[in-house]
């Protein structure tokens, strides 16, 4: 649970920031864009003051210009050049101080407009922002008299002002985002905590069908539930001591509950038979490990507990049932579970048998060590056996289910 809560955080903040540069990456480019053309405004403006007195007849046209210049150079523009219709330069004006700035310009080749068009660009030179700025001149007639170029200045109060927008723009977009996110989050916990009880409620639901279904035909050679509990109970406690995944021990619990459901399809007179079964009949009792697999297919969420169902009779000498799998080729989990299951059949008393005593029992498996059980896993099941048995054998069926209610939460539902 704590876990979802910082999983959804991330992914909100990680949304949160994503969204922040996203948005305010075309914020900030729209905005430059806005900007780039208030500025072209503010200096096309100023610079068409000058054109609109620029008079060809002029004889002293030249001494005119200087004077425009000069007082065009102390305002915005540092840099004033004038051509000819011809593109050929007739007139040069530098402010003070503007001679770096003219440098740098002159590195740059620019085009020159067609009629009524212009062009621009902009340079950070410094702190300080300059736009070229090139624009056809003509007289009042419209005719195309020559061409203005200026460098004009963006003012500090300008820069200042558009800065402090563009911030301030780039703010509320991060804030609305922010707080969109925020108002999110107990949306999606709310839905996620719905989520979350009727997928453990499901899960609930499924594993209590799996030991209905397993104590259901525990049931009929047996009246109670014990085997089938012992046995899930020992194959946990045995996974545990192995170090398997909770992964693996689900699969295992699912398969414990359900390995001998195939019984379900063995008649009365072999699985209920007080005394020993004649090779026919045993052949028969063989089937509920088929029997087994068929049921168990018919679920998705029944296909963890198959390699249980389908190998809980291999021998680990090859000699067992169905398929006579050998050594590692039966899956761990089978392995595991025919050690629990003979000790507990063993231990237990059946229709056609008396419970051996404990070490009686341990004798007999002990026998099966390299032919019958996995001698490895066997020597484990050994080291925790007496214990195991102290736990389970004697205990009744409340209490039994009780010590396994707690068993599979640990696996189902803490994973
Ligand atoms: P189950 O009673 O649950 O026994 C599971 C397994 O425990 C048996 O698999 C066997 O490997 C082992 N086991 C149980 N009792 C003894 C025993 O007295 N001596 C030895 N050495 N091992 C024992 P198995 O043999 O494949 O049997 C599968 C199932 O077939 C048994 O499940 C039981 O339901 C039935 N079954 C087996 N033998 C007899 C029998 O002689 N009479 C009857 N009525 N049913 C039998
Ligand atoms: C039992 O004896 O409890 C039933 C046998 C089994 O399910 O293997
Ligand atoms: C079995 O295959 O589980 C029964 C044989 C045995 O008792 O070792
Ligand atoms: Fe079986």
């Amino acid at each position: 649970m704590q876990n979802i809560h910082k999983k959804i955080v991330k992914r909100l903040l990680l949304g949160w920031l994503s969204l922040s540069l996203l948005i305010g990456g075309a914020v900030l480019y729209l905005k430059m864009g806005q900007v780039d053309q208030q500025m072209l405004d503010l200096a096309v403006k100023e610079s068409r003051h000058f054109t609109v007195e620029l008079d060809r007849s002029s004889a002293s046209q030249m001494k005119i210009l200087q004077q425009k210049a000069d007082a065009f150079l102390k305002g915005h523009f540092m840099v004033l050049e004038l051509y000819d219709e011809h593109k050929k330069q007739i007139f040069r004006g530098i402010s003070p101080g503007g001679e770096a700035i003219e440098q740098k310009f002159a590195q740059y080749p620019h085009p020159f407009p067609l009629t009524n068009g212009t062009y621009h660009k902009n340079f950070i030179i410094g702190q300080m922002v300059f736009m070229q700025v090139l624009l056809p001149l003509q007289d009042k007639s419209g005719e195309l008299l020559g061409y203005f170029e200026g460098v004009y200045k963006v003012d500090a109060e300008t820069l200042h002002n558009i800065q402090i927008d563009i911030i301030r723009t780039l703010f509320l977009v991060v804030a609305v985002i922010l707080i969109t996110a925020i108002m999110l989050y107990p949306i999606i916990i709310s839905l996620n905590r719905g989520l979350i009880k009727l997928t453990s409620d499901l899960l609930k639901g499924n594993v209590e069908l799996m030991d209905v279904l397993g104590s259901a035909i525990a049931k009929r050679d047996s009246d109670t539930n014990s085997h089938n509990y012992r046995v899930t109970i020992y194959a946990i406690r045995l996974a545990e001591v192995l170090g398997l995944s909770s992964a693996q021990i689900r699969d295992l619990i699912a398969g414990a509950f359900l390995h001998d459901v195939g019984k379900i399809g063995i008649r009365d007179n072999i699985l209920l038979k007080p005394g020993k079964l004649s090779d026919e009949e045993f052949a028969v009792m063989r089937d509920h490990v088929l029997l087994g697999v068929d049921i168990i297919s018919k679920s998705k969420w029944l296909a963890g507990a198959r390699d249980v169902v389908e190998f809980h009779h291999e021998k680990f000498d090859g000699s067992g049932y169905m398929k006579g799998l050998k050594g590692n080729e039966i899956p761990l989990n089978a392995r595991i579970f025919a050690i629990v299951d003979v000790f507990d059949a063993l231990t237990s008393k059946r229709p056609y048998k008396e419970p051996f005593g404990f070490q009686q029992a341990m004798d007999m498996l002990q026998r099966g060590s390299g032919s019958h059980f996995d001698p490895e896993l066997l020597l484990t099941f050994s080291g925790i056996v007496s214990s195991l048995y102290q736990e389970a054998s004697h205990a009744d069926d409340g209490a039994l289910a009780a010590l396994l209610n707690q068993l599979v939460g640990k696996h189902f539902f803490n994973g």
